[in-house]
């Protein structure tokens, strides 16, 4: 009874008082606590007379403190001080995109303008789409070509080391004619070093027809890299070897860095290559379920580091993951 007339006395005007009320009544060692910790001496058979009382009062007790807060916080809110609506905001920091991101987003334009479209793929894989379908079946020694990450718990299970698995699976969805670019992330088991990282980014395009010729591969070629790195580029290509390929070449431009005369880029050949490509193997088109007497197709794949590289003077592969901001700052406002 004393208590009741000490709650409903308590001057609660301030967080203070409140707080103090609280601390009082409602604490871990306050009266409630030690009311209801007296449950345990009465006797068994007036337990439930007593429990309604003393809950009664413990609701009584969270009562006036929980009206007592409601009644204080507008209080509270109209106590902050006075804000100054016309004062400027903060300005808020302007980021960049990243270069490899910049690039990709070129090369895919570029391409787009030709009619390819982007296709996508798993980055973990399956054997069959990243090596057998593409005419490397087990033990052919071109595997070795690319140090492969597999996957402990499945043995057929790899991160796939080209997007080339992208182009078996848009074959196999069997409509055609087929005209897609795959941008994507590739892995390889190597050494990480200035030249060389454990992972970087591809776009692979292929272009599947009737009557689709080497020309046509040379001419989309030569277009994309004169849209990339401007009307003067020169190209040739090389012979060159790819078991999912036949012919297969390698293309190089002519330095962008030095225009020729030489420098470390191009390892002062004036050239540098940039991407591999060639006519789709048959035995390829029949992997996937493509008549190869009747269609034709080419294949290319380029590294996007190494075109971001050439675009920007980019000499070391490893400053695209260490995420300097110092270096990904000189790319703001590019495009
Ligand atoms: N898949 C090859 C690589 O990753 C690139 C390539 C694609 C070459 C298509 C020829 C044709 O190295």
């Amino acid at each position: 009874g004393d208590y009741r007339k000490e709650i409903e006395a308590a001057e609660l005007n301030s967080p203070q008082q409140l707080e103090e009320y609280r601390i009082k009544f409602l604490g871990t060692k306050g009266i409630v606590k030690a009311i209801m910790g007296e449950m345990r001496n009465v006797p068994n058979e007036r337990k439930k007379e007593f429990g309604q009382v003393l809950n009664d009062f413990k609701l009584f007790a969270e009562g006036r403190y929980e009206s007592a807060k409601e009644a204080l916080a507008p209080a509270a809110t109209a106590a902050a001080p006075e804000q100054d609506l016309s004062l400027p905001g903060d300005a808020l920091g302007l980021g960049s995109r990243h270069p490899i991101s910049l690039v990709r987003r070129r090369i895919i334009e570029i391409f787009q303008r030709l009619g390819f479209s982007v296709a996508d793929g798993p980055e973990i894989e399956d054997d069959w789409h990243n090596f057998t379908a593409l005419n490397l079946p087990e033990n052919h020694p071109a595997r070795d070509m690319q140090d492969t990450f597999y996957i402990n718990q499945n043995p057929d299970w790899l991160l796939r080391t080209h997007t080339s698995n992208v182009q078996i699976r848009e074959m196999e969805k069997g409509k055609l004619p087929i005209r897609v670019i795959c941008p994507g992330r590739v892995y390889r088991n190597e050494t990480i070093s200035a030249r060389a990282h454990c992972f970087f980014h591809q776009v692979e395009g292929l272009y599947i027809d009737e009557h689709v010729s080497f020309a046509d591969l040379k001419q989309t070629l030569y277009f994309f890299v004169k849209e990339m790195f401007g009307p003067g580029i020169k190209v040739r290509f090389r012979p060159s070897y790819f078991p999912f390929t036949e012919p297969s070449a390698e293309m190089d431009v002519t330095c962008t860095i030095c225009n020729g005369s030489g420098c470390g880029l191009c390892k002062q050949t004036g050239w540098v290559e940039i991407m591999g490509c060639g006519m789709v193997h048959p035995k390829v088109l029949e992997n996937a379920g493509i008549d190869p007497n009747k269609y034709t197709g080419f294949a290319f794949g380029m590294g996007v580091e190494r075109i971001t590289q050439i675009r920007y003077n980019v000499n070391d592969l490893r400053l695209y993951s260490q995420n300097d901001v110092r270096f990904l700052k000189q790319f703001t406002g590019a495009v």
